[in-house]
């Protein structure tokens, strides 16, 4: 299963200035839960931006210019490299842009949450997609004086042309 996961904002800025525009509470939590015990696959400057690898799960980054290697750490140079490597287990794309543009035609699910905030000034956004691909589910509502709701896109049956 290929999976995606982010936050973004009203305005879908999801960067500024190499981070993330918000820091609430608990936002991160389902992130932690999904994510570990399986693969995770970022970009470079998203990994650069966290510093090191995240623990109890396979950090795949995604860069054509440095390599990392480590406990649960290995490089890939494209996203075709980079789902090769992560073999059977579940696969989340983590990120930045270029990865969620290029993932998003392939990915089985999106969790999406969406920040309910404006950010100014935002420098990263997460791509467009067509939303009638898939099947929403609006989930819990969270956060103090930012609040969040937790959505999930599930990507809807393809039905075959030529039946
Ligand atoms: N809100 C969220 O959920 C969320 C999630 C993730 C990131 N972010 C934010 O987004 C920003 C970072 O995202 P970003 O889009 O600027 O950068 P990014 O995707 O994290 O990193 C971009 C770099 O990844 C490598 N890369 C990506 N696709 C590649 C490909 N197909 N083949 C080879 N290399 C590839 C390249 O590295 P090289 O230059 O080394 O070749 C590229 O310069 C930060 O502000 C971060 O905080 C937010």
């Amino acid at each position: 299963m290929i999976e995606l996961i982010v936050a973004r904002s009203k305005n879908n800025v999801i960067g500024k200035n190499g981070q993330i525009p918000w820091r609430i509470k608990g936002e991160q939590k389902q992130f932690k839960e999904l994510t570990t015990g399986n693969v995770v696959i970022m970009g470079r400057k998203s990994y650069e931006e966290i510093g090191h690898p995240l623990p109890n799960r396979k950090n795949i980054v995604v860069s054509s210019s440095k390599n990392f290697d480590g406990d649960n750490l290995v490089t890939a140079h494209s996203l075709k490299e980079a789902l090769e490597l992560a073999g059977n287990q579940d696969i989340f794309i983590a990120g930045g842009y270029g990865l969620f543009k290029e993932a998003i035609g392939i990915v089985d699910k999106m969790y999406i949450t969406e920040v309910d905030i404006e950010i100014e000034d935002g420098d990263t956004l997460f791509p467009e997609f067509n939303s009638e691909e898939f099947d929403l589910i609006e989930g819990e509502v969270g956060g103090d004086e930012i609040k969040y709701r937790r959505t999930l896109y599930i990507r809807k049956t393809k039905v075959n042309d030529n039946e």
